[in-house]
């Protein structure tokens, strides 16, 4: 392929629960260059989960501070920056001074489940799906706002002046990169808040005057792809780089996977696992517990999704290492797994924060069950690892009945896709090829594809096709039998853990 731009990089910014991350991509969609930096979490009470709103922005100047002098690439160079998120976490700021009024609200934090509670006693729950497409719950941005302005005094009064602004996290790093110049958000991050119709493609009044919530502090919302601002921040020294594509994380994975098709669908196995299936035009609302969402909108057209999510797939491998000790990193959950001899009697069960799809029962806690005399540490790492496998069985056939369509592969990413037992699993209990991507950052070149065709970087998603390298195929090898054994095992130690009371 001819080198269109050989001295043009895209920039990606991926913020994410755990970290935050800088990379640059060349025009053949290879990463360049690559900068993270951690990112603390607070949980004041239990089952609270907040970020320093400050830090991440921080954070956000460091890593791309850092990418340019490591790369001795000029800002010039660059031809246009992505931005992708943790989605539903949520900011209040100050238009005024850029200051945050409070810690931000992440998205697994249940401290507004009250909120929610009110309002499935007001019997909100079907209007509210039929209008967002979301199951109601704190997970989504709604309730985290009423939070705030509740919590924070006189916050109520200053919204209604119009003096704060929300935004889940590219609303924030998007208003901070442009000096204050836009508060803007796109369709995927909207579909996340609660407060977005997905079938107008609007704000809902409805449900912003349910909760109270003045419109004057919502972002304007747009497509994933297009120039909303150009920077006006030191790191590009004076530079204006267009900042040209936003997409929520799971969404940019299925864009950076070249999802474009109806019916592709791709698991992202990070610290949660988030299954999202292309739907098309229409969007589709789910009979079981999936959540109808926005995975982008380009060239004036949105394609909806239907995603499942699990709250904890990547996080059970650090459970292991840093509650448990029984591995010292996450590379020896493979070699436990293939050391293990035991013919898989054994079920772990990590619901440590509940259970989300498609089961959304948040007080249901984790738990292990088949245990003997003769059970030792690489069978317990090995269930770890096939929990994560059975959550992801749950979730695609639920897409299969809703959707009445035959998934032949599934797309993979995230980070637990680097072990080759957990795919292989994963192939054999969904008895479906699975497709590891070559690139395990999907996420962040999603978001660089979307800036990138936003500043023509690239002209099309048929030539962002021909970017994507090949991934690695693996091929279900169980036999009908033991899988249906086995799954039929998993569903019971679910099953078992919904029913468990302390
Ligand atoms: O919906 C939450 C999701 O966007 C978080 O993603 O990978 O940052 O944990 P991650």
């Amino acid at each position: 392929m001819a080198l269109k731009s050989p001295n043009k990089y895209i920039l990606a910014i991926d913020q994410g629960t755990l970290t935050t991350r800088a990379m640059l991509f060349n025009h053949q969609g290879f990463k360049v260059s690559e900068v993270e930096r951690q990112l603390r979490s607070f949980a004041p009470h239990a089952g609270w989960m907040e970020h320093d709103a400050n830090e991440i922005w921080n954070a956000v100047q460091q890593v791309i501070a850092t990418i340019l002098i490591n790369t001795s690439i000029q800002p010039q160079n660059i031809a246009g920056i992505g931005i992708t998120n943790q989605r539903e976490t949520t900011v209040v700021w100050d238009r005024e001074t850029g200051e945050p009024i409070y810690h931000a609200i992440g998205w697994q934090s249940q401290q507004s489940a009250s909120i929610v509670q009110q309002l499935i006693t007001d019997g909100c729950r079907t209007q509210i799906r039929d209008k967002t497409g979301l199951n109601i719950n704190a997970y989504f941005s709604a309730t985290k706002i009423r939070w705030i302005l509740d919590h924070v005094s006189g916050a109520q009064e200053r919204a209604e002046k119009g003096e704060l602004l929300f935004g889940t996290i590219d609303s924030w790093l998007t208003w901070k990169l442009s000096d204050g110049a836009v508060h803007v958000t796109d369709y995927s991050n909207a579909s996340r808040t609660m407060l977005f119709n997905i079938h107008t493609l609007q704000w809902d009044q409805d449900i912003l005057q349910l909760l109270n919530i003045p419109s004057k502090m919502l972002p304007e919302v747009h497509s994933s792809s297009e120039v909303y601002a150009t920077t006006k921040t030191f790191q590009f020294y004076g530079a204006e780089v267009p900042i040209a594509g936003i997409c929520g994380d799971q969404q940019a994975a299925l864009f950076g996977q070249a999802g474009f098709e109806k019916g592709t669908v791709k698991n992202t196995y990070g610290p949660g696992s988030f299954i999202v299936m292309n739907t098309g035009d229409e969007p589709q609302l789910s009979q079981n517990n999936l959540i109808t969402t926005i995975a982008y909108g380009i060239n004036g057209h949105v394609r909806y999704a239907l995603e499942g999510s699990i709250f904890i797939a990547g996080q059970a491998i650090d459970w292991l290492q840093d509650n448990l000790g029984m591995i010292n990193n996450a590379f020896e959950s493979r070699e436990a797994a293939l050391a293990s001899k035991n013919d898989d009697e054994v079920y772990v069960v990590p619901a440590f924060t509940g259970l989300g799809a498609p089961y959304w029962d948040p007080d249901a806690r984790g738990a292990v069950f088949g245990l003997t005399r003769g059970t030792n540490r690489n069978d317990f790492i090995k269930a770890t690892l096939q929990s994560i496998a059975y959550q992801t069985k749950d979730v695609i056939e639920t897409m299969q009945k809703d959707t009445c369509l035959a998934i032949p592969k599934l797309k993979a990413d995230g980070g637990a896709s680097r072990n080759t037992y957990l795919m292989q699993f994963q192939a054999d209990i969904l008895n479906i090829e699975v497709d590891r991507a070559a690139e395990e950052e999907t996420t962040a070149l999603g978001a660089a594809f979307l800036a990138g065709l936003a500043v023509d970087y690239w002209k099309d998603t048929d030539e962002l096709k021909q970017v994507l390298a090949d991934g690695k195929l693996f091929k279900p090898a169980m036999d009908t039998a033991k899988r249906n054994t086995l799954y039929h095992g998993w569903q019971n130690a679910v099953a078992a853990t919904q029913s468990f009371k302390p």
